[in-house]
């Protein structure tokens, strides 16, 4: 079985979505190649936009043959020249013109660059075929010349109405029964990034033939739990500031949750005392800056927060822990949220009471509610006769029984 991105890779331009200019442009290049300026095209957008997909759909619509290059064919030059140099040399069986994909070359500006990136723009000079170079970040310093025998061909962010399009496609052609929100949903969750929706549409729908709104959520939220578990890492797992600062830049959860996993977690983690109560005094100053916010709207203070519980918690420790942790939710937001219910059913009974003794709920939470509480415990026949006169229920009743 072929993954869903492959089995319904654009076949033809027809088929890529939102990129139409960007289609356009690079089409009437390669069909007036010979009359260009630029020899070579660089194609340029985020993740998952169709960098890869549009030219292998531009090849088979144009009837080219598409060779492709990677980055590990430029460890050195000789590689390069013999790939490359032949595929330009050798004509066609059936004399099909050619383009030459460069895929990816964001790979070559790295510290191990061999001369790749200038073999490839000596490459430009002679090459009698188009050649298309991909990139998520054209702007490299080591690109600049590259850029300047390109054309630049920039993709746009797919927005969500186009991905949830392409969704909806593959949802139709596999016969699944889909949820317009359910969707939308997935579509707004992967920031334009349509391999990243595909691979989620594909996997909360194995083994099933229906998409709900309900899924869509779980998978965001397991994300989100995700992405906290590898904050924690960043900021347990190193000594350096500088990893440790960025690590809740990318977490999409409010700040106090944040604060929670660093607390429940940080004593499974730390286990000298001098780093457990340095790293405590960070966060603890972390949540003083947090109670100033709220109450005094000082937004300044979250760079100090921020600074706190990543750097700060991460310096706290002499040295680092070896032995791996599994770091788990907080359960103290589960047990507030049970404390609140707790207080909840009170207030319920209590107001009750109020109504019927015209009183305050207030009053009578001091004054009724524990002699209230007593009789429940005591006095069956006389407890049920007020249930019935309150009208309480079954779940008030066991909370004044017990
Ligand atoms: N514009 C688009 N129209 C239709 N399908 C697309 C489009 N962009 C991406 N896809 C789908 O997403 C998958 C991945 O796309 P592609 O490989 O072209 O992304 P990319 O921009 O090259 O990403 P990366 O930066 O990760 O290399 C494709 O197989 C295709 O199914
Ligand atoms: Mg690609």
């Amino acid at each position: 079985m072929l993954p869903w991105t492959i089995k319904y890779k654009p076949k033809t331009t027809k088929e890529i979505y939102g990129q139409a200019t960007a289609v356009n442009l690079l089409k009437n290049w390669i069909l007036n190649f010979k009359k260009q300026k630029a020899k070579a095209a660089l194609i340029y957008g985020p993740t998952g936009s169709g960098k890869t997909s549009i030219p292998y759909a531009l090849a088979n619509e144009l009837g080219l043959e598409l060779i492709e290059i990677n980055a590990s064919d430029f460890r050195n030059k000789e590689q390069i020249n013999t790939k490359i140099g032949s595929a330009i040399k050798q004509q066609s069986l059936f004399s099909k013109g050619k383009i030459i994909l460069v895929d990816e070359i964001d790979g070559l500006a790295g510290r191990e660059d061999f001369g790749g990136i200038a073999a490839l723009t000596a490459l430009i000079d002679t090459s009698p075929f188009p050649i298309i170079a991909t990139a998520t970040d054209p702007w490299n310093k080591k690109f600049s010349t590259l850029r300047k025998k390109s054309l630049l061909v920039q993709l746009n962010v797919l927005d969500y109405k186009i991905i949830g399009t392409v969704l909806k496609k593959i949802c139709i052609k596999e016969r699944i029964k889909y949820d317009n929100k359910a969707i939308t949903a997935l579509a707004l969750k992967v920031g334009g990034d349509l391999r990243a929706a595909i691979n989620d549409l594909e996997t909360l729908c194995s083994g099933k033939k229906e998409l709900k709104r309900d899924v869509v959520d779980e998978l965001s939220d397991r994300n989100k739990v995700e992405t906290i578990l590898n904050s924690l890492v960043k900021i347990f797992k190193t000594t350096d500031p500088k990893i440790a600062i960025t690590a809740l830049d990318n977490v999409d959860e409010d700040l106090d949750k944040v604060m929670l996993w660093i607390d429940e977690n940080l004593p499974k983690e730390y286990k000298k005392p001098d780093d457990l109560a340095r790293a405590y005094d960070c966060l603890s100053k972390a949540d003083i800056f947090n109670r100033r916010i709220k109450r005094w709207q000082h937004w300044r203070f979250l760079v100090y927060i921020n600074a706190l519980v990543t750097a700060g918690i991460a310096v706290a420790k002499d040295s680092k822990y070896k032995e791996f942790v599994e770091y788990k939710p907080t359960t103290r937001i589960l047990k507030l949220w049970m404390a609140k219910q707790k207080y909840a059913k009170r207030k319920a009974i209590a107001r009750k009471i109020a109504e019927n003794t015209h009183s305050s709920s207030k009053q009578v939470i001091k004054d009724t509610l524990p002699y209230l509480q007593v009789i429940f415990q005591k006095n069956k026949k006389q407890a049920d006769l007020i249930a019935e006169e309150l009208e309480l229920n079954n779940e008030e009743v066991e909370w004044l029984r017990k």
